[in-house]
């Protein structure tokens, strides 16, 4: 059994930050999203990962490397354009042989991991097995629709309602998918759609197993997704206070300090981790917040968002709340006149300013 991590795609949904880094690098309780899914596929027992990426290749194979640090072996697989989820299945032929595979996209979360989910499709050996939730916005994504158990058909982003069943981002293949992907033709969106090509296994007749989700899953695509993928990761974790505390700071709760963090006069509520060499100085850092290595946070409260390496919040008069900051971004209130905002914005940026 082999894994296949898909880590190219643009990202639009998280733009300005995708502009300059690949969105499964985004950190997520400070730690990349694309990690959780190798560690996930790791503790399935699979020892063979390709990673299929694209224009932010350089990033995700610093990132990932040769995948020792997870007792796993990883190879890269190289997609020139981002012409859709079958077409990487296609490319990646070459190193997944003849062998079972689970497909894994780089941007989803899962918190049960996919243990039972391999070891399900292992003892039934199907043409594939598909991972699926009930959502809200099922248009947002593919959508199965089941009889007596079974699945019987697929739409990539429905247009019209066939129920509210996602395709998760996880997937059990063996070899006969190949034959599909080289058989579907591209979409509305131009690319060669997985959906299809699963559409077309059961059009062949092949078995395709439903396996409803257990726990949670998120699709950190976009900005509300990444933060309540933060929440839901910063709840699980057990305090530990690594770095340096003075007396006049109080750390209540789910909180990790890490190594090297310096807290004064300061309030932590948890859930919330700070990382190495951030210095939380004379601040509120509250709830479900992520403040990642070497940020800054000094006369000024934060809760419920991420903040990126690097970074810095300075004395301002309201609370941050509900943000992703990139890295090396500086906030900071400037005490001259006129009073008024000031911004240095890159594309696609987002404010939102108190009444
Ligand atoms: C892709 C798949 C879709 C699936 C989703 C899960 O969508 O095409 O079927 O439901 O991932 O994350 P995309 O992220 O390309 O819009």
């Amino acid at each position: 059994m082999k894994g296949l991590i898909l880590s190219g795609g643009k990202g639009t949904r998280l733009r300005p930050l995708t502009y300059t880094s690949a969105k499964q690098l985004v950190p997520v309780a400070n730690k990349p999203v694309l990690f959780y899914g190798i560690e996930a596929i790791a503790a399935a027992g699979i020892r063979e990962i390709g990673i299929v990426v694209g224009d932010t290749q350089t990033e995700i194979r610093a990132a990932a490397g040769d995948g020792s640090r997870w007792g796993v072996r990883i190879q890269y697989i190289e997609q020139a354009a981002p012409l859709g989820l079958a077409h990487a299945v296609k490319i990646s032929e070459g190193f997944l042989g003849r062998d079972p595979f689970v497909m894994y996209l780089g941007d989803n979360l899962l918190n049960k991991g996919i243990t039972h989910f391999v070891e399900e499709f292992e003892r039934e050996r199907p043409a594939a097995q598909i991972l699926l939730a009930r959502v809200p916005d099922p248009q947002m994504f593919g959508v199965a629709q089941l009889s007596d158990g079974k699945v019987i058909r697929l739409v990539e982003k429905p247009k019209e309602p066939i129920g509210d069943l996602a395709l998760v981002g996880v997937y059990m293949f063996g070899p006969e998918v190949f034959e599909s992907v080289n058989r579907i033709r591209p979409s509305f969106r131009n690319e060669l759609e997985i959906t299809d090509a699963i559409q077309d296994l059961i059009d062949r007749g092949l078995t395709v197993r439903p396996h409803i989700v257990e726990g949670w899953w998120k699709d950190t695509g976009k900005l509300e997704d990444m933060l309540e993928a933060n929440r839901l990761i910063l709840d699980t974790y057990e305090r530990r206070i690594e770095g340096t505390v003075d007396v006049e700071s109080r750390i209540e709760g789910k909180v990790v300090v890490e190594p090297g963090a310096v807290v004064e006069r300061s309030v932590i509520r948890g859930p919330a981790i700070i990382g190495r060499g951030a210095r939380i100085v004379h601040a509120y850092v509250g709830p479900f917040t992520s403040i990642m290595n070497d940020v800054e946070i000094q006369d000024s409260e934060i809760e419920h968002s991420i903040v990126l390496e690097g970074s810095s919040v300075r004395n301002l008069a309201n609370r941050v709340t509900d943000s992703l900051i990139g890295k090396n971004v500086r906030i900071y209130r400037m005490p001259v006149k006129p009073v008024a905002y000031r911004f240095m914005l890159g594309d696609n940026s987002e404010v939102g300013i108190r009444w």
